[in-house]
């Protein structure tokens, strides 16, 4: 394990190696830990988190505070991992000014060592501007989740040879523009192969298929927190919901039962002191 957190650099010599890549999200102090401690080199504090932690139907309701808030326990709970602080909807798009200042507070008031936003060729310009000032991006283009009323729901992107096309201007631009990385996001596995021979900086698939340089999960997804619905690019690693379901039925029980807590979970009081409490009127 480095001494150090991992850099930018560090992720651009890995697909310089050919070694392969693992990024997770988190958005909690206590299972950015774990992670971190796992090894796992960069984290993404997503804006997933608006449907994973909060409950909400899409990402489209997370705002910069609520990623703030998160971003920094994440940054609390770690040491090691390069940490990218996920850019919510409409923070970067009305100007490159506006987009600045939104990525520097990730940076300034989260700790986080990048930012992530969705887009190509129509972000460069911000990707630009930012990478000028010091603060390193990571691209995000496919099914780009923040257009999902655009796309008209999740959907696989880049079927056809005018999307595939796009999808690869969008890569070329996000390297010219000097992203870091960039994710791709369910995209024929083929064509993410393709956009990852093509461009220098590593591609992070998820629902990419094998032929990118990195992969990313959502760590709910991984540890299997869900059973209604599983998305296709997801592998549950656990099953953590039947062991959590299992231990709170387990806790209720007991204390039903009146087996906890014991003697063991019990703080204990001095016997004069209780004597002269029940002494006193
Ligand atoms: O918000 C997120 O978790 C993401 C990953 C799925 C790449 O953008």
């Amino acid at each position: 394990m480095p001494a150090q957190r991992v850099t930018i650099n560090d992720i651009r010599e890995m697909k310089l190696r050919g070694e392969k890549i693992a990024m997770l999200t988190s958005y909690d102090y206590s299972t950015a830990r774990i992670v971190d401690r796992a090894g796992i080199p960069i984290i993404l504090v997503g804006d997933s988190l608006g449907m994973v932690v909060l409950g909400y139907e899409n990402t489209l309701p997370v705002t910069m505070d609520v990623m703030i808030h998160h971003s920094r326990a994440v940054v609390r709970g770690t040491e090691h991992a390069l940490i990218i602080g996920d850019m919510p909807f409409m923070t970067y798009h009305i100007s490159v000014e506006d987009a600045l200042r939104n990525a520097a507070r990730f940076i300034q008031e989260a700790g986080t060592q990048a930012v992530k936003l969705e887009g190509g060729v129509t972000v460069a310009d911000k990707v630009k501007r930012m990478v000028e000032c010091g603060i390193p991006v990571m691209g995000h283009i496919g099914l780009t989740p923040q257009s999902v009323n655009q796309f008209g729901g999740h959907k696989v992107q880049g079927k056809s040879v005018e999307v595939a096309k796009r999808l690869l201007d969008d890569a070329l631009a996000l390297e010219q523009a000097g992203a870091f990385a960039v994710v791709l996001e369910s995209v024929p596995a083929r064509l993410a192969a393709l956009i990852t021979e093509r461009v220098s900086i590593p591609t992070i698939g998820i629902g990419a298929g094998p032929g990118c340089d990195g992969q990313v999960q959502v760590i709910n997804d991984l540890l299997g927190l869900f059973s209604e619905f599983v998305p296709k690019h997801a592998k549950q690693y656990a099953k953590l919901l039947d062991i959590m379901t299992k231990a709170i039925g387990e806790y209720q029980a007991e204390i039903k039962a009146g087996v906890f807590p014991t003697k063991e979970h019990s703080y204990i009081i001095d016997s004069a002191v209780l004597e002269e409490l029940k002494a006193a009127k």
